[in-house]
Order: structure tokens, then sequence, then C-alpha cells
């Protein structure tokens, strides 16, 4: 069978696990998708840098135009990050060379998510980002795939793996916030700018991507309401904890009457909820739908391997032709989005 040939523009965190990801299971790869997928190019900043990585059988492209052109890969796996630049320019040009685009960008989404989404479907080819939300999580596949006969209510979580394991370290080891961060940068779980991850960004991102899926809007995380982490101590910490809370960094959207209302912040959350016991890079979304009830799935939210994991799945369906359209409905009909008055709670 035809093999899928993929171009990677991106060999930092999550590219370099991708890469070992296909090779070490390419077999099954291979009998799973009913068709070999290979890597057979790629990008990076710095093409001379020992990355630990077997590059002996792929073509070395200079710049991530040139490789999102290329007529010799059938998808452009974007891997870099940013919501502009080399990140948006290379995926429009792929788009409109008629190439499939799978992307973990979740700050390139939630600025043109709407504008490449119709790009995609203007051109025939996938806009896929299972690993743009929640990392290993597969929250984007269960909202736009397994719940589609549902009407959602509200999607909720802790979507940020760097947040929950400062603020885990800072409550079981009494560890300082800075020391707390270093380590998340350490482990690559952290963005390339830790403010999008300490100061609720990184989480708004992931919201409105939700939000475009679960109640059909257009994509507008400026209208989120966000409020990070940085100001919180361990002694906001103990003194949760001493009222029966853990404090979590939570993303909510929540249909009402007047719209959807969004919201990104600081959450004291009774300890006996199953949120509350979420600890470390994990993270956990939970969706209220009238027909399914209440779900909540829980995994690794940041880290190579992790999102590694959800980029194949997207790269697989793409190697078994199946296509489900970037937020499980046609890009024309995102309604535009009307930010609900924000009440107490
Ligand atoms: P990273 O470790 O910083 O790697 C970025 C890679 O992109 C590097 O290989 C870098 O090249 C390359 N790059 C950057 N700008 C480039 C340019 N202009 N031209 C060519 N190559 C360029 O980042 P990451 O953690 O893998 O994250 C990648 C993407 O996945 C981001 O959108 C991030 O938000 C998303 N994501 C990350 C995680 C995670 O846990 N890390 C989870 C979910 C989603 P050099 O290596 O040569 O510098
Ligand atoms: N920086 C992000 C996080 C990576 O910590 O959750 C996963 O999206």
């Amino acid at each position: 069978n035809q093999v899928l040939r993929l171009g990677v523009a991106g060999l930092g965190t999550v590219g370099a696990s991708l890469l070992r990801l296909t090779q070490r299971h390419a077999n099954e790869l291979a009998l799973r998708c009913g068709r070999p997928v290979v890597v057979t190019a790629v990008t990076a900043r710095d093409r001379f840098r020992d990355r630990g990585l077997d590059l002996s059988t792929v073509t070395w492209f200079d710049d991530p135009m040139s490789l999102a052109q290329s007529p010799d890969i059938d998808v452009f796996v974007e891997l870099m990050g940013g919501a502009d630049g080399a990140a948006a320019d290379s995926v429009r040009a792929a788009l409109d060379a008629k190439k499939h685009v799978v992307t973990a960008n979740k700050a390139l989404l939630a600025k043109h998510g709407t504008e490449l989404a119709r790009r995609a479907e203007s051109n025939g080819v996938s806009l896929n980002f299972e690993a743009a939300a929640a990392g290993g999580i597969p929250i984007i596949k269960t909202l736009r795939e397994s719940l589609a006969g549902n009407r959602v209510g509200r999607v909720y979580g802790i979507l940020n793996g760097t947040c929950n394991y400062i603020l885990t370290r800072m409550e079981r080891e009494g560890i300082a916030f800075d020391a707390c961060l270093a380590e998340a940068q350490r482990l690559g779980y952290a963005e390339a700018d830790p403010t999008f991850d300490v100061d609720g960004f990184d989480t708004a991102h992931k919201l409105a991507l939700l939000t475009a899926i679960a109640f059909g809007t257009e994509i507008n995380s400026d209208a989120i309401y966000v409020e990070g982490i940085r100001s919180i101590t361990t002694a906001d910490i103990e003194a949760a904890d001493e009222l029966g809370y853990r404090i979590k960094l939570l993303g909510v959207a929540t249909r009402t009457e007047s719209g959807i209302e969004q919201r990104v912040h600081p959450t004291m959350v009774p300890k006996s909820s199953p949120i509350a016991r979420v600890d470390g890079v994990t993270n956990a979304v939970a969706v209220e739908a009238d027909f399914v009830g209440r779900l909540v799935l829980s995994g690794p939210g940041a880290g190579g391997d992790a999102t590694a994991s959800a980029v194949m799945s997207d790269i697989a369906d793409l190697a078994r032709g199946d296509v489900v359209g970037t937020f499980g409905r046609p890009a024309h009909t995102l309604q535009p989005y009307q930010q609900a008055v924000m009440r107490a709670h």
C-alpha cells in the first residue's frame, strides 16, 4: 500500500518524540493504518544539533515554507510553536498546497483557527489538532466525534500541565514557585515562553478550542476572562487546605441563556472532588452533556511522548482516510462567539 509521507517541522520536545514513536512502532502503525507511515522530511532551526535521533533516511529542509510546499510529503506536521511567523506562514502554505496539516499548536489555532479551518476546507484537506488541548488526553476526538449526538452544557477542567505541576509541588513539597517552574521547563512541560502557562493564556487557548467544538462557536480567546497562578503563594495553598480545599487552575466554558461564558482562573476545589485529586502534570477534563451525562477524562497533559501519542492519532486518521472536519462541523457554520455576562460563582 502507498506510504503516507510525513514532513515534520520542529524537532524539539514533541517533534523528537514523534520521530522516535514512528520508528519504534513502524510495523504496528502500518498494520493499524493499512499502509506504512514514514517521516520522510524534517526541518528545525539548528541543523547540526545532536538530537539523539537517526536522521540518516530523512531529507533535511532549511526552512518550514519549502517543507510545507514540498511535493514529496503528504502531511505537514507543525511542531514549532508560535501564533504567527514561521508556524502560521507554513501551515497556510501547506494547506494551499493541498497538504493535510497536523499541529499541536494551540496558540496558532486560538488566534487563527477559524480562518485555517476554512482554508483547509476550501482546499479539500484536513487540519487536525488532537495534541493541542490537554496533551495525551483524547478530548478533541471525544468532543468532536464520540459526543456528536449530544448538546454540551459545560466543559471544564485542568488544562495546563505546567501549572498543575507547580501547584502540586508547592503544596506537597513546599517548594517555591520559581523553582517549580524551572523543573517544569526542564521536564519539557512548559511553553517556550512560560508566561503563557503561568499567566493562564495557554489554558485560555485550549479552552477556546474546546468551546468551538462543544458549542459550535468561532474562536475568540481574547474574550475569555483570564487569571493565572503567578500570585498564588504557599500560604494561600495552606489556607485553602485548612478549609478543605485545593487550589487548581481551571478553564470553564458554560452554555448560558445569554451566550457562552468562558473563564480561566485559580479555583478553590473541594478535596472530595475528583478534580482536586489530579496531581502533577496530569490534566482532567469534564464534559456535561444532555444524553451522555457527565464524563471525566484524565491523563498526562504535557510532555513529549504523551503529546506525540496524540499527534500520531491524527496522523493515523489521515492514513486511514478518516475525515471529520477541523471542529466537527463545516467551518462556515461556526457562529460568532458571544461572551455571556459573567456571574459570581
Ligand atoms: P520546543 O521543544 O521548543 O521545540 C520547537 C522546535 O521547533 C525546535 O526543534 C526548533 O528548532 C523548531 N523551530 C522553532 N522555530 C522554528 C523556525 N522558525 N524554523 C524551523 N524550526 C523552528 O517545543 P515543543 O515543546 O516541542 O512544542 C512544540 C509545539 O507543541 C508548540 O506549539 C507547543 O505549544 C505544542 N505542545 C507542546 C507540548 C509539550 O508538552 N511540550 C504539549 C502539547 C503541545 P531547534 O531545535 O533547532 O531550536
Ligand atoms: N505547556 C503546556 C502545558 C504543554 O504545560 O500544559 C501542553 O499543552
